[in-house]
């Protein structure tokens, strides 16, 4: 197989070309191109012609591997290799004008399911401010020559901590009554709106933890594996992966008690 750290460097390659085109069609105004699971859910024509210029790059480069994006789906590959890639996260910022976005692209193995998988690398690049995170797997996660590590530990204050909430109105309550359950371990909380860099943020001590329901497979791949590199723990529902259900991510000291809040379990 393929090496972690060589599929990096071609995850890296091509997410730093994409972020360059979302970020230059940005400047030139953008377009929606329809909503799609909610009227809150997005998708610009950036979306798409940066999801299919990832696509073209990885054939090109590796044409037996597996594929599996937000906005063109999934094709199974006759290698181990499946990518998994989320063009822009956090659209809605990028069609305000938020410079929190990022091209997400991960390599994983095994089934192309996040329950399943086994992530080798992991590229997470916001081209709004030109930072880079990334890791391989028992490599580490770095953000240029910076090695990453969760936070050990909470301050006395409470954690600082991230969420999303879904696209969809009928979820809304679901999450504000999470909201109130996990306040008690809080110092603050942060919504990004871009999964990927909230994971990322995790890895690089820029938030104590982060929780959220409803992720799709091409939020988390990447970021998943930028957290467990830098020590943290990543979970689902309790003793579960993460997942559509539930995705948590912080330090280990942090995670039993984020993980009983977060699903009142
Ligand atoms: C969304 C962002 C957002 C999260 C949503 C995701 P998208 O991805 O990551 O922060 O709350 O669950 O769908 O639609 O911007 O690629
Ligand atoms: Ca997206």
């Amino acid at each position: 197989m393929t090496s972690p750290t060589d599929l990096l460097d071609l995850a890296i390659e091509i997410a730093r070309e994409a972020g360059e085109l979302a970020r230059r069609r940005r400047t030139e105004g953008v377009a929606i191109a329809a909503t799609k699971s909610a009227l809150a859910d997005i998708v610009t024509e950036a979306d798409r012609e940066v999801e299919d210029f990832i696509r073209a790059r990885l054939v090109a480069e590796r044409p037996a591997d597996g594929f599996l994006g937000e906005e063109s789906g999934a094709e199974r590959g006759t290698s181990e290799i499946t990518w998994v890639v989320d063009p822009i996260d956090g659209t809605v910022n990028y069609a305000y004008g938020i410079p929190a976005y990022a091209v997400s692209i991960a390599a994983v193995t095994g089934e192309p399911d996040p329950q399943q998988w086994t992530a080798q690398a992991a590229a997470v690049f916001n081209p709004a401010v030109g930072e880079l995170f990334q890791a391989a797997r028992d490599a580490g996660a770095w953000l240029g020559g910076q090695r990453l590590a969760v936070n050990a530990e909470p301050s006395v204050a409470g954690a600082l901590l991230a969420t999303g909430f879904g696209y969809d109105p009928a979820t809304h309550a679901g999450d504000l009554a999470r909201v109130a359950r996990v306040m008690p371990l809080a110092r603050d909380l942060r919504r990004i709106g871009a999964a990927s860099l909230d994971l990322a943020y995790v890895a690089a001590g820029r938030l104590d933890g982060y929780f959220e329901r409803g992720l799709q497979p091409w939020d988390h791949a990447a970021g998943a594996l930028l957290v467990t590199e830098a020590g943290g723990v990543v979970g689902g529902a309790p003793g579960g992966r993460p997942g559509r259900e539930m995705t948590i991510a912080c330090g280990p000291a942090l995670f039993d008690a984020l993980t009983a809040a977060a699903t009142g379990v």
